[in-house]
């Protein structure tokens, strides 16, 4: 999931276009690259993070007022500088950013070939570049000739003062405008310094609404925190309030959406509830599950998105389908609710980025209101769709069995929440002592059950991705069927161990870890005295209602993982191998 950036109107474009394009470095930093029209057309690119390009290019940047640049994630070819975008044609005349794969590109490769195409790179996106030169030099406007070539993935146009840019996501123009336009699948911009206009590949020209970005600057800046994802852990009291602003009606034990776009009555025609998303937003669809069975009565499955898609699922005008996820671009969620469209079913995006591609494309939409999330490793996004989750599950449970009374200790629950989550975030400073005697472990293994489980499998996650130790979350009874052979006194194991229904349970579990030898390493209800023996290290958690403290447990496990990571110097914001949101199967 590359990020792109482009600009064209009076000021030199190169700047702008570096500084935009290290704004969405989180999208992929396999290599990056720039294309300037300076007179001619001059091509800058280098392997690695931009700072290697700028380093390349020096003070002194090419002259020229309109230029694209891209910063990669690899799918086809090695990250070196021959695989790096921009992409020329064979004359030299013309260069291509791209975001996505194009499926078809071998046998593309080879036709071009046959027809004297000379190819300069692994790429699958070179294809492109031949094929608009081979429509161009037929005397194609080079409009008609890229739509010829085309026939999926983000992009936006946005409208400056005598100047105009295209993006990947609004975070790359913010320090210019906030008027964007959104393209959808299928359209093309043509893009000049003072007027675009946007047309779809079949139904040529179209008008597109602008929209006012509500994000400014300030908030996709790290604010004097050490990285994004340590800010976005500790914003979590604030974008947990955002979640639940103005959507509480404590005195009815209910909710109100603004732009649910399901009525009342459309809702309690729903008989089945498939929940569909991929990584952290699919853990966050586990804990939706329990809670939609638990408290609204309706089956709910969860799926993961890329398989969804492809196994004939099982859905119809009386299923439900949800799709979470962060960014709102990931392919996979986007298609599996195509398929869940085609088949007949609603279709619900729970979504932070506000206009991304499946916030557009579901019937109704929850928005996280979470803010940007910069950091590639989800944390405040995950806190917020659990937050969401239980807030439909109280709109869905209210139009049924569930009480004014039990509607009303939930709402009056999830009203606290922020102020229990910044108790949490108290304990920072504990957590960073524990995970100084964890820098060196080779595995971990996080155990929680009911509710926490999803948490269990959060916390190996968030491991993984930003420390590379090799971590594994399992239902903490399902250890006794296989994980407690890996048990010993170097395998730390993480318990999520709240005062709920089945805390009894997590304490024989521990037992039978600590019988092993095992390191145990417990989050704790406060006052919760029943581990002081057994656990080496506690941290406590407020207490909440069962199905809330998912909120509350995660985010120690987030601290944890961030400071193990830190501590083995990995690049925290960017991990390697990962972009913040996957555009591509
Ligand atoms: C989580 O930390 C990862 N960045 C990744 O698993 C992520 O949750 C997944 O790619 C889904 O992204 P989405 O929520 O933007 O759809």
């Amino acid at each position: 999931m590359c990020g792109i950036v482009g600009y064209t109107g009076t000021r030199t474009a190169a700047p702008v276009v570096l500084e935009g394009l290290k704004r969405l470095e989180y999208r992929g930093y396999d290599s990056a690259g720039l294309a300037v029209v300076n007179g001619g057309l001059e091509v800058f690119r280098a392997p690695g993070k931009i700072a290697i390009l700028e380093r390349e290019l020096g003070s002194d940047l090419p002259e020229g007022t309109t230029a694209i640049a891209h910063t990669r994630w690899a799918t086809h070819g090695a990250p070196t500088t021959a695989n790096a975008h921009p992409h020329a044609d064979c004359g030299g005349t013309l260069a291509l950013v791209h975001n996505g794969i194009i499926e078809n590109a071998g046998v593309l490769r080879q036709a071009l070939t046959k027809r004297g195409h000379v190819f300069r790179s692994q790429t699958d996106t070179e294809v492109l570049s031949h094929l608009i030169e081979e429509n161009h030099t037929k005397g194609m406007p080079l409009v008609d000739a890229t739509a010829e070539a085309l026939r999926g993935s983000p992009l936006l146009v946005a409208i400056g003062n005598g100047e105009n840019f295209v993006a990947s996501d609004a975070s790359a123009v913010l320090a210019h405008t906030r008027s964007v336009v959104y393209l959808d699948d299928g359209d093309i911009a043509e893009v000049k310094p003072t007027d675009y206009r946007i047309m779809d590949l079949d139904a040529g020209e179209k008008e597109t609404p602008v929209t006012h970005v509500e994000w400014d600057l300030a908030t996709i800046e790290r604010g004097g925190y050490a990285h994004f994802m340590l800010k976005e852990i500790m914003e979590q009291p604030e974008s947990v309030r955002n979640t639940l602003r103005g959507r509480l009606l404590e005195e009815e034990g209910t909710v109100r959406f603004g732009g649910l776009n399901i009525s009342a009555d459309e809702l309690l025609k729903v008989q089945r509830i498939v929940i569909t998303a991929c990584g952290t937003s699919w853990h966050s669809a586990l804990i939706g599950e329990y809670m939609m069975e638990e408290l609204a009565r309706i089956p709910t499955e969860v799926e993961y998105a890329s398989e969804f898609r492809y196994r004939n699922p099982i859905v119809d005008e009386r299923t439900l389908v949800i799709g979470i996820s962060q960014s709102g671009e990931t392919a996979d969620t986007l298609a599996a609710l195509r398929e869940a469209k085609r088949r007949g079913a609603r279709t619900l995006g729970l979504v932070n980025v506000v206009g991304s591609s499946i916030a557009r494309e579901v019937d109704g939409g929850i928005y996280l209101h979470a803010g940007p999330e910069i950091g590639v490793a989800s944390t405040k996004a995950f806190t917020s769709q659990i937050v969401a989750l239980a807030l439909l599950t109280l709109k869905m449970g209210r139009l049924r069995a569930l009480s004014i009374l039990q509607g009303r200790e939930v709402v009056r629950a999830l009203a606290k929440l922020p102020e229990l989550v910044a108790r949490v975030l108290t304990k920072a400073a504990e957590v960073e002592q524990i995970a100084e005697r964890l820098v060196r472990a080779q595995n971990v293994l996080y155990l929680g059950r009911g509710y926490n489980f999803p948490v269990a499998l959060e916390g190996a996650l968030k491991l993984k991705e930003i420390s590379y130790i090799h971590a594994e979350g399992y239902p903490a009874a399902e250890m006794k069927h296989g994980p407690i052979a890996l048990i010993d006194d170097l395998m730390p194991v993480v318990f999520i161990a709240p005062k709920d229904g089945v805390h009894q349970k997590v304490l024989s579990n521990i037992e039978e870890v600590k019988a092993r030898g095992g390191r145990v390493i417990a989050i704790v209800t406060e006052g919760d005295t029943a581990l002081d023996k057994l656990a080496d290290h506690r941290i406590e958690i407020p207490e909440t209602l069962d199905l809330l403290t998912p909120v509350l447990s995660v985010v120690p496990l987030q601290l944890l993982a961030y400071y193990i990571a830190v501590r083995r110097g990995c690049n925290v914001d960017q991990p390697r191998n990962l972009a913040k949101s996957v555009t591509v199967e």
